[in-house]
């Protein structure tokens, strides 16, 4: 090992000098308030490209061995690259627990998820005992739930505003897992190419994927310019979200209930996504899910991105043909006095079932999965944002995705909220409603002026149930 290297693992024993520490630091690269960090200590190892699984120290959880021989089944992610390192993960809570977990593979889609669990739960179903929930969801599912107050890690200082998010009448219905927030991906190599930067303004996004795209298919005629989430699922009520917000086009529904869809800033930011299809978009985009349009992306495919923080960790893999080609940061704004940066906040939690019939089994396995350690290198190996404050502090977590440090404010509380807590149980009636009105204005099938108003009285009839 280098000397530099020994004095920041020195530090990290609590073994060297402040002054040391942030010599050797600079050394390798790392800045000054990272290596402050690893002086406030709780960081357990080394900082250079570390393997966030093979770091995973549980010694501090104190998992029960009470449950030894239980078996629980868990729904967790669609299949996808992430299978194994789960899969991996939760051996190492069998090994200390002794608990053995049948993980069940999710539907990818938001929405066709949402429908099984209904199912599943509805039924009272006894064969599943946890879940992963989405952070729109408590007030749906909450009537299925354990209170897991008391299992969420003392330790560890979990984002007020999603526990706040996730309590439903004093019941905490899941523990923070990861949160989410839109971002805009893009091909550095090419915006250097051709003399543009990070477009600021959605217009600026329009130019640049355009000028792009024109470029990069002389040779690559499959090239795009921005692929997106345009299909009539959750996804795209996020992406909506995002362009009505930038454009000062309101919240959908605001916390108050005023039903605040019909405006002219939503409409023209519809009208404007509507613009992308077939040109600086595929004609496809409009049946995009998050892995369909990174898909593209990942090939080597496409100008821009929107997507969430999983797909930065998933670009820098080493087989990945756009590794160290990469740039992340905020969505563009509109251009109308109100516009501004916005990146819907989305993002899991852990929850245990009511009907399971190894409840103490299942709550440790959500206290586990949301822990510290687990957060720490859920954010090492796959850029998923932590729900602790402190690990955006973490030398190895700001080592391996340097976007955290840079974006924190938005991360740490500056995301958009989708209008779930003022809809409380009846959030996917507005959601889908939403959804298959801006499908239905991007595929070309309704003006956009007269199906905004028709969602208003929609929106307006679903509040008027609750
Ligand atoms: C991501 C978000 C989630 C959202 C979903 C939509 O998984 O974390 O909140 O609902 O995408 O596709």
């Amino acid at each position: 090992m280098s000397e530099t290297k020994k004095t920041l693992v020195n530090a990290m024993n609590g073994k060297a000098s402040r002054r040391s520490v942030l010599k050797a630091a600079a050394a390798v690269g790392v800045a000054a308030p990272f290596a402050a960090g690893m002086l406030q200590g709780g960081i357990q190892s080394a900082a250079a490209g570390e393997d966030g699984l093979a770091a995973l120290d549980l010694s501090g959880l104190n998992l029960s061995k009470d449950y030894d021989g239980q078996e629980i089944s868990v729904i967790l992610g669609a299949d996808g690259p992430a299978v194994a390192w789960e899969e991996a993960l939760v051996a190492k809570f069998t090994e200390a627990t002794g608990i053995k977990v049948n993980v069940v593979r999710g539907p990818e889609s938001a929405t066709e998820r949402l429908a099984q669990y209904q199912q599943l739960l509805g039924a009272q179903a006894t064969d599943v005992d946890a879940m992963m929930i989405d952070v729109i969801w408590p007030g749906i599912l909450a009537p299925h739930a354990l209170d897991l107050t008391a299992a969420m890690d003392a330790n560890g200082q979990y984002f007020e505003r999603i526990v706040a998010n996730n309590t439903v009448d004093g019941t905490l219905v899941g523990i923070p897992w990861y949160t989410d927030a839109g971002l805009l991906y893009w091909r550095s190599d090419l915006v250097e190419k051709y003399g543009l930067g990070q477009p600021e303004t959605w217009a600026d996004l329009e130019a640049a994927a355009k000028t792009i795209m024109e470029g990069e298919r002389a040779e690559n005629p499959d090239f795009q310019g921005f692929v997106w989430q345009g299909a009539a699922y959750e996804g795209l009520t996020c992406d909506a979200l995002e362009w009505q917000v930038s454009n000062g086009g309101g919240h959908i529904i605001e916390p108050d209930g005023t039903v605040s869809i019909n405006n002219p800033s939503a409409i023209d930011a519809f009208n404007r996504a509507k613009s992308w299809v077939g040109t600086i978009s595929p004609e496809g985009v409009t049946t995009y899910k998050e892995e369909d349009a990174r898909g593209v992306w990942q090939d080597g495919n496409a100008a821009f991105m929107r997507n969430w923080p999983y797909a930065w960790s998933l670009a820098q893999a080493d087989d990945s043909v756009i590794k160290g080609k990469v740039g992340v940061g905020l969505l563009p704004k509109g251009d109308g006095p109100d516009a501004q940066n916005a990146a819907t906040l989305g993002g899991w939690q852990m929850m245990a079932s009511k009907y399971s019939e190894h409840p103490e089994a299942a709550i440790e396995f959500c206290r586990f999965l949301t822990s510290e350690p687990v957060q720490r290198a859920h954010a090492i190996d796959w850029s998923r944002l932590p729900t602790i404050e402190a690990l955006y502090d973490d030398a190895a977590v700001l080592e391996a995705q340097p976007f955290f440090g840079e974006l924190k404010p938005v991360f740490l509380g500056g995301a958009v909220p989708r209008p779930s807590t003022v809809s409380a149980d009846l959030y996917n009636d507005v959601s889908t409603a939403y959804f298959t009105a801006v499908n239905e204005i991007i595929t070309g099938q309704a003006d956009a002026a007269e199906r905004v108003a028709a969602l208003e009285t929609e929106l307006k009839d679903i509040m008027a149930e609750l």
